[in-house]
């Protein structure tokens, strides 16, 4: 089957409970729809003057970033079109110096660690506290990020910026203002990943969090395919405070943006930020909110083990309560119509998104009967162990160096001793189980063997690894 052919005919009769979230169009913002009414392709443009493109001065677009901002409350933002990734990269090679350090949390997108790469940064990653019945890391609170705090003042190593992921990709949170004001403490910028909480931001409804905007971040990036109604690609950087330049940002993603950014990329960009800022639409997306929790509460009073998470738009369910794993139920849910986000060892994610989700819940209660009666497992999986770290973990060299190394490759029970010359990191959710630069002791070994049997498929049984220094 060819390309576009396979897209309109892919699971077509199947439930979409993944991103994007505007659930295969059903839930695109009408002022955008309509541009599908139109001649396929004649909104391709671009960058007329009228239009511009997100780092000119005049045009269309400027005008429309400016609006948003205004909207949301910040001195500045920037469209994107390479997702969260591509705002991500901008933000962290604006905020810091080749050679200098950056606090990162040890589950950050693997984009991050793209951007150590390409700018020669040295993460210092703090370990998080873990939930051993799921698999999944949470969110720090104050007192944990204190003890962090304490533990990077010792490596002497000179900081440059902090980032902070809110909410994570299942949707925890935490209360984040407090972690905000002590990384400002050490007089270090702060950015905030709220790739999957762009709707915190806009206050929508009451039960959500708030944005890490409110708290003060100074750069929070949002992506608009995940979190909003916008087209897969589109993301916004958002800038408030004095501490980053604006001018340094446009200099960054001028490095790493298309100079051809897609007009209809742009135009979902801020048809999607109007929509959870419009009143008259807000009231829909609230709705969209309130259903989700019916949702989780009725099946929950079922005796379905889903977890508890900050987002209702995000169903987590914990396979490993009943001896499966994730990635296998998925397979099945698959099978018989119900398309998850991000199947897990543990867990399988369905993103509710922005469609309404009519008769989900009779629908998921009746599959999780018939998975459970066909599947015959017993017991509960045995506890999942986090990467064996301490509470900060440096590379053992720039994993930029590690990166461009000569490099060989070993079996992992290969490779202890070694430093690894690569990035493993099954997406979704795209979280490093080894970066480049990496010490591999045994104990991490033997981890990453235990990781192969929980990601089946998913991570090699080699590693590269440094074989020529220099
Ligand atoms: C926490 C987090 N941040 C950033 C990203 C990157 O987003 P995008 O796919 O829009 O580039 C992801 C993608 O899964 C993510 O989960």
């Amino acid at each position: 089957m060819k390309l576009p052919q396979l897209l309109i005919e892919l699971h077509k009769s199947s439930q979409s409970l993944y991103l994007p979230a505007h659930g295969r169009g059903q839930a695109l913002p009408n002022d955008f729809r309509s541009l599908f009414n139109c001649r396929a392709g004649v909104w391709d443009l671009p960058e007329l003057e009228e239009i511009g493109g997100p780092l000119e001065r005049n045009g269309a677009i400027a005008k429309s970033q400016e609006n948003s901002a205004k909207k949301i409350g910040v001195k500045k933002g920037w469209y994107g079109v390479n997702g969260a990734t591509g705002c991500l990269q901008a933000a962290l090679l604006a905020a810091a110096r080749p050679g200098k350090g950056v606090l990162m949390p040890r589950n950050v997108h693997k984009s991050l660690i793209g951007a150590c790469v390409l700018g020669d940064l040295f993460p210092i990653f703090f370990d998080l506290p873990y939930l051993s019945d799921r698999g999944h890391y949470s969110s720090p609170n104050a007192k944990w990020l204190e003890e962090v705090l304490n533990q990077v003042q010792t490596t002497g190593i000179e900081i440059d910026a902090a980032v902070l992921i809110h909410p994570t990709y299942h949707g925890y949170t935490c209360n984040i203002k407090p972690l905000v004001n002590l990384l400002h403490e050490k007089g270090w910028p702060v950015i905030v990943d709220e790739a999957h909480g762009t709707h915190f931001a806009f206050n929508i409804h009451p039960e959500l969090p708030k944005s890490s905007i409110e708290a003060g971040a100074d750069l929070v990036v949002h992506s608009l395919h995940k979190s909003a109604q916008g087209l897969s690609q589109t993301a916004a950087l958002w800038l408030q405070g004095d501490r980053i330049d604006p001018k340094t940002i446009e200099k960054t993603i001028a490095c790493l943006q298309t100079t051809s950014t897609n007009a209809l990329l742009l135009a979902s960009c801020e048809s999607a930020i109007e929509e959870l800022s419009n009143p008259k639409t807000r009231k829909r997306l609230r709705k969209r909110v309130t259903e989700g929790k019916q949702i989780y509460e009725k099946l929950v009073s079922q005796g379905i083990p889903l977890l508890k998470t900050q987002d209702p738009l995000r169903l987590i369910l914990n396979t490993s309560h009943v001896g499966l794993n994730g990635v296998e139920a998925d397979k099945w849910f698959t099978k018989h119509g119900l398309v998850a986000e991000l199947p897990e060892p543990g867990c399988l994610t369905f993103c509710l998104g922005w469609a309404p989700q009519k008769g989900l819940a009779r629908i998921f209660a009746k599959r999780w009967k018939e998975l459970i009666t066909t599947q015959k497992k017993w017991g509960r999986l045995k506890p999942f162990r986090p990467i064996p770290t301490s509470i900060i973990t440096m590379p053992s060299m720039s994993p930029r160096i590690a990166f461009q190394a000569s490099s060989k490759k070993v079996l992992i029970e290969e490779s202890i001793g070694e430093i690894s010359a690569e990035l493993i990191s099954p997406y979704p959710p795209g979280i490093p189980l080894i970066f480049p630069g990496e010490f591999i002791n045994e104990k991490k070994a033997e981890w990453l063997i235990e990781q192969r049997f929980n990601w089946p498929n998913k991570i090699p049984d080699d590693i590269s690894v440094i074989s020529k220094f220099g």
